[in-house]
């Protein structure tokens, strides 16, 4: 039995407290697509913690804790975050198991990452740089070295071959950085790779749902990132939705029982692209203060914006979400009025689909106004003493996107979750 977290915006929708909040209740966590463009917060013993590419269950003792073949993996960040989460304590040899299908990010892949964005200029898509989409580009171009390849005897000779056609790339490019450094640090850690558990994932996770077992897959970025469904060419290089799982892991969709979808009460976007409901006024400096939304992978400020029922509808339909876990609802404690998206204007068209092409449109929200509830949530415990205002927000949310919020989350602990 295999259940899904994931993401129905524009990703950091606060997957990695959620994750880390339902991962005592599985026996393996397990991330499917992505790799360090992702930025996962949790609180552990009172100390924050960003997760790029372990999953979130790293913390919980007994869990086994997944990075699957869909995922691009970065063996430069993944020694830095084993040597974080070493520093609590936890042993990575014990639970951490990696595909040996999984593909490698090279240091040229990061070099291409960067070099492409500057040859877009003002139309960059304001990646992370941390190399995700010429990666991706290596596994669908089949050209990708993977983790099984670590202990070939031509592994150094395939890594050449390999680097000589980006480096072609990059003069075309005319990319010149030296980036010796990084190819430095790149092999240390390809040592250090090779000392971890990996494993022929597919097999492993198969058999381990076959005796029982509880795997929960979590999502990095979010559905309107996603390659197919997002706001292309403003999206991340993977699919970001609940079909990504079976690719991403080796899982047949029959095994996928609960797909459980993360909305922030209201919405954020970092990087270029789309964003319909956002606000470029003080309200919306106001939510990126009080929601603190900054990047937690390169610390830009996230756009701000009104939640996106449309945007949200479309993610449930395509995740097939069953339950709903409202985050940051506490953000809007001290807002007098509250507003949702129900419509776009598209160039002066009234839709409630989300449009092939948002790039380029002129899209207006058509947006209908809520009274907020105008008090401190944050530590609130039970549905019945949360604000009857609330309650009529997430009434109208749920009756739009036709899936329930189950979970309203009001302050980044752990235990600062109310079941609905
Ligand atoms: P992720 O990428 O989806 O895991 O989300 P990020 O970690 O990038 O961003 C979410 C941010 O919101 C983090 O700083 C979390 O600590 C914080 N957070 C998560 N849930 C809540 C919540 O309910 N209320 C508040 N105030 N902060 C939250
Ligand atoms: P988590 O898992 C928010 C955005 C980037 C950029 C676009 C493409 O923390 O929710 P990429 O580096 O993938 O080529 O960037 O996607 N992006 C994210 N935005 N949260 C993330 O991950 C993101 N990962 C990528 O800002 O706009
Ligand atoms: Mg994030």
């Amino acid at each position: 039995m295999v259940d899904v977290i994931l993401g129905l915006q524009w990703g950091d929708e606060g997957k990695g407290k959620i994750v880390d909040y339902f991962a005592p209740q599985y026996d393996i966590i397990a991330r499917f697509q992505g790799g360090p463009n992702a930025g996962h917060t949790l609180y552990v013993e009172g100390k924050k913690m960003v997760l790029h590419q372990i999953p979130s269950g790293i913390f919980h003792g007994n869990t086994i804790n997944i990075i699957g073949n869909g995922v691009v993996l970065d063996p430069v960040t993944l020694k830095k975050e084993c040597d974080a989460v070493a520093a609590f304590g936890v042993d990575v040899r014990k639970n951490l198991f990696i595909s040996e299908r999984t593909n490698i990010i090279l240091p040229t892949h990061r070099a291409l990452d960067k070099a492409s964005e500057m040859a877009k200029g003002e139309s960059k898509i304001g990646s992370t740089l941390k190399g995700i989409g010429p990666a991706y580009m290596d596994k669908t171009g089949r050209n990708a070295i993977r983790v099984g390849d670590l202990f070939r005897a031509d592994f150094q000779q395939q890594y050449q071959e390999l680097s000589r056609k980006h480096r072609q790339l990059l003069d075309n490019f005319q990319f010149s950085e030296d980036i010796s450094a990084w190819e430095t640090e790149f092999f240390e850690a390809i040592e250090f790779l090779k000392t971890l558990n990996v494993i022929n994932c597919e097999y492993f996770i198969n058999q381990q749902i076959a005796a029982g077992k509880k795997v929960l897959a979590e999502g990095a970025q979010g559905s309107m990132l996603d390659i197919d469904f997002g706001t292309f060419p403003f999206v991340t290089s993977s699919n970001t939705t609940s079909a990504g799982v079976c690719t991403g892991l080796g899982v047949s969709p029959k095994q996928i029982r609960e797909v459980l979808g993360v909305t922030k009460a209201y919405c954020t976007r970092v990087g270029g692209g789309p964003f319909p409901t956002e606000l470029h006024d003080a309200m919306g400096e106001e939510l990126r203060r009080i929601g603190n939304e900054f990047g937690a992978t390169t610390g830009r400020p996230r756009r701000c914006g009104w939640i996106d029922l449309v945007a949200l509808r479309f993610a449930c339909m395509i995740n097939g979400v069953t339950q709903v876990i409202m985050t940051k609802a506490d953000v809007l404690d001290s807002f007098e009025k509250l507003e949702v998206c129900t419509a776009y204007q598209v160039n002066g068209q009234q839709t409630q689909e989300v449009p092939f092409q948002m790039v380029g449109a002129d899209i207006q929200p058509v947006l209908q106004g809520f009274a907020g509830w105008n008090i401190d949530t944050t530590s609130v415990k039970t549905a019945e003493t949360l604000p009857e205002t609330m309650h009529t927000y997430i009434n109208f949310i749920n009756k739009y996107i036709g899936a329930p919020v189950k979970f309203v989350s009001n302050g980044p602990g752990r235990e600062q979750i109310v079941h609905l």
